[in-house]
């Protein structure tokens, strides 16, 4: 397997970064996860405009990266150079403010901003998702940052394990008394016939699959409020599901002791995940049939 690393393409288990790298020492960076569908990157612009967004945040000078031209070149080489052309990958890209001596305030002078990039294989988990999956509750323990895509990620680890040692798919973050998202994906429950997910704020990842999602619904004339709930709420709600990059739309038939709805995967989610699959799936046409079919979605 192949990775990008500061211009260079070399063999993944030789590609090293020095010790004092900041992303090493602070976890001072930011990444990407693209979904990459017959060699083509799924949101290539939208995922470009959060990094772009969290680089200006963490004020790392890294401008020549959000471009689409650019990225795509790297993504190509990677996909093809690991074989991964056709059917499902992930592309990974990570930026960090580079290599220093420690001190925790930025190094004086411009120094060049790390960036590394892989692309692995990737095989979604349709049987999870043809039976549903459960989640636990837990207390969303992350920064007021939540909006930046940064590599800091301790909480995120630590919740996806504790969910892991519970059976678990996922945890579900509680903070203030609302559930914002999960360790890698946005949360959405259908409660009064009504899609709703935490507003895009601080307090969550802006998610692209979470975007694309509620622009589906809307297209399906599916009722959808950014308006956030609690974790009583979910007594009420008929289905609970989640959206992420690396998740799709996943429907949650337990959360913690609770059932929700009948306990089976719902119809909106079902249907959602159908549109979405279509989106995906059109990457890997040619291109005039590619546009035919979203106009079609
Ligand atoms: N995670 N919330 C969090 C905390 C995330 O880390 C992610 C993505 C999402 C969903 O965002 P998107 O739809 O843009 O992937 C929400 C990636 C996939 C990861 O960490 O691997």
């Amino acid at each position: 397997m192949l990775a990008y690393l500061n211009g260079q393409f070399l063999p993944r288990a030789a590609a090293a970064v020095p010790v004092e790298d900041r992303g090493f020492v602070f976890g001072d960076g930011v990444y990407e996860v693209w979904r990459v569908v017959g060699g083509r990157l799924f949101e290539t612009e939208r995922h470009l405009a959060r990094l772009g967004s969290g680089l200006r945040e963490l004020r790392i000078p890294a401008p020549d990266l959000v471009d689409p031209d650019r990225l795509t070149a790297i993504a190509d080489r990677l996909l093809t150079d690991d074989g991964l052309l056709d059917g499902e990958a992930t592309f990974y890209l990570e930026v960090t403010r580079g290599v220093a001596p420690r001190t925790h305030a930025f190094p004086p002078g411009r120094i060049s901003p790390t960036i590394f990039a892989m692309a692995n294989g990737f095989k979604p988990a349709d049987e999870l998702r043809r039976a549903g999956a459960t989640c636990i509750t837990t207390p969303d323990i992350r920064w007021l940052r939540c909006d930046i895509k940064t590599i800091q990620l301790l909480p995120n680890v630590l919740g996806k394990q504790a969910a892991a040692e519970a059976g678990a798919l996922d945890v579900l973050f509680v903070r203030d008394g609302v559930i914002t998202e999960t360790s890698h994906a946005n949360v959405l429950a259908v409660i009064d016939g009504v899609i709703r997910t935490h507003p895009t704020n601080n307090l969550i990842l802006p998610g692209i699959t979470r975007a694309v999602v509620l622009e589906l619904a809307h297209d399906l004339g599916i009722r959808v409020a950014e308006a956030s709930f609690a974790p009583s709420d979910l007594s009420r709600a008929s289905e609970v599901f989640l959206a992420g990059t690396t998740t799709d739309v996943m429907p949650i038939i337990r959360v913690d002791d609770l059932v929700i709805g009948d306990g089976k995967p719902g119809p909106i989610a079902t249907t959602l995940f159908r549109e979405l699959r279509t989106r995906l799936d059109a990457l890997a046409l040619p291109r005039h049939s590619r546009a035919a079919a979203t106009a079609s979605t």
